[in-house]
């Protein structure tokens, strides 16, 4: 079983504890967060990433924030509030599942003015607590999915004796939501259920996401897992090794394009080269109906240290320009299936994303 990313430890003065990510793979630690600004530089500098974490890690965020101010005092709670889901929301541009969740957690304490403050305060730290509950249960949906959907396509490389071959790129895995992952979820199925299963993991260039902490929570977990470099994909997938392309999605416009991190447009359009199936595993909290298309999405851009000093050590000559936006976006065209907790769309994406999100009037 993945290990917790995050999770609340104590009552209501307790504190929401998470893996630092930063450290992995060499270190195993864990911080506790007591306060608003430990969690908006936790999102802001990786220690929690991946767009549902970073959902989570923002309601626990807001409660820590709220969570003192005088109960006798309603118009201070509000101020504090907004205050925190503001700010918590300048920590990151790209996920949307940051301002899913802190836009939950505002809906909430809208929804229940009318009661004193203490019980509004113990709603929110609820609230976060079940968004954790409520990740688990969608990524073992999009697991169940996405597994179905990886054993029904031809194969390219596998045989029931030979593993089924999957590429991924950055960490979609259990580090990046509350347990299981939405990418990874269909491979910790496949191996629960002794289906033989064998990932290659790009490495994630600049901040080597899929080195550190896919291949790290894949290893932990016992499944079989190959790193490649970013620039081996293509040799790979000309090389007949890989069955599907799975990947997560921190944002998908209404059209269907899709944000994910840097490098998965080249995955995408290399799958489609080599007529791999690229599949993005995408709950319905990373979906945007509010973006008509992918150019719509924020990209964040990072420091040029990330770049040039990746590895600990200078790598680049002092002064050179560097360009580093942290994700890209990848057209529908290239997306062969969307893996959501509700069921798989495939294209066309706007009439099936506008299903998804149309209230169904059966039994009415
Ligand atoms: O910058 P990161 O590490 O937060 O980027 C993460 C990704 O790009 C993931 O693929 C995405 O958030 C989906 S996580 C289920």
């Amino acid at each position: 079983m993945p290990v917790k990313t995050i999770e609340w430890v104590g009552g209501q003065d307790g504190v929401a504890r998470m893996i630092d990510q930063t450290l992995l793979p060499a270190e195993l630690k864990y911080l506790d967060v007591k306060d608003v600004e430990t969690m908006w530089e936790a999102i802001k500098t990786l220690r929690i990433r991946g767009a549902p974490a970073i959902g989570i890690a923002a309601a626990f965020g807001v409660y820590l924030a709220v969570r003192n101010t005088p109960g006798d005092d309603y118009a201070a709670f509000k101020a504090e509030l907004d205050r925190a889901a503001d700010y918590l929301g300048s920590a990151r541009p790209t996920a949307v599942n940051l301002f899913w969740a802190l836009r939950r957690i505002q809906n909430l304490a809208a929804a229940h003015t009318h009661e004193p403050v203490p019980a509004i305060q113990a709603r929110i730290l609820d609230e976060a607590k079940r968004m954790i509950d409520e990740d688990n249960t969608v990524c073992r949906a999009i697991g169940e999915f996405g597994l179905q959907t990886l054993l029904e396509q031809p194969r390219r490389t596998s045989t029931t004796e030979r593993p089924l071959t999957v590429l991924t790129h950055c960490n979609a895995g259990g580090l990046a939501t509350a347990q299981w992952g939405t990418a990874l979820a269909p491979i910790y199925l496949a191996a629960e259920r002794g289906i033989l299963i064998h990932v290659y993991v790009d490495e994630t260039r600049p901040l080597l996401q899929g080195a550190r902490i896919t291949a790290w929570e894949l290893q932990q977990a016992g499944i079989p897992v190959t790193l490649i470099t970013d620039n081996m994909a293509a040799a790979v997938m000309a090389q007949g090794r890989i069955d599907a392309v799975i990947v997560g999605t921190d944002r998908v416009a209404a059209n269907g394009d899709v944000a994910n991190k840097i490098g998965t447009l080249g995955v995408a359009i290399l799958a489609k080269e080599f007529g791999v199936p690229f599949y993005v595993a995408a709950p319905t909290s990373s979906i945007d109906m509010q973006l008509e298309s992918g150019d719509l999405i924020p990209i964040e851009e990072r420091k040029a240290e990330e770049v040039t000093e990746g590895f600990g050590r200078r790598t680049a000559p002092v002064g050179v320009a560097v360009y580093n936006p942290a994700f890209d976006v990848t057209p529908h065209r290239y997306v062969t299936a969307l893996i959501t907790e509700n069921g798989v769309l495939r294209p066309p994406y706007t009439e099936a994303l506008n299903r998804l999100f149309t209230p169904t009037t059966a039994g009415m």
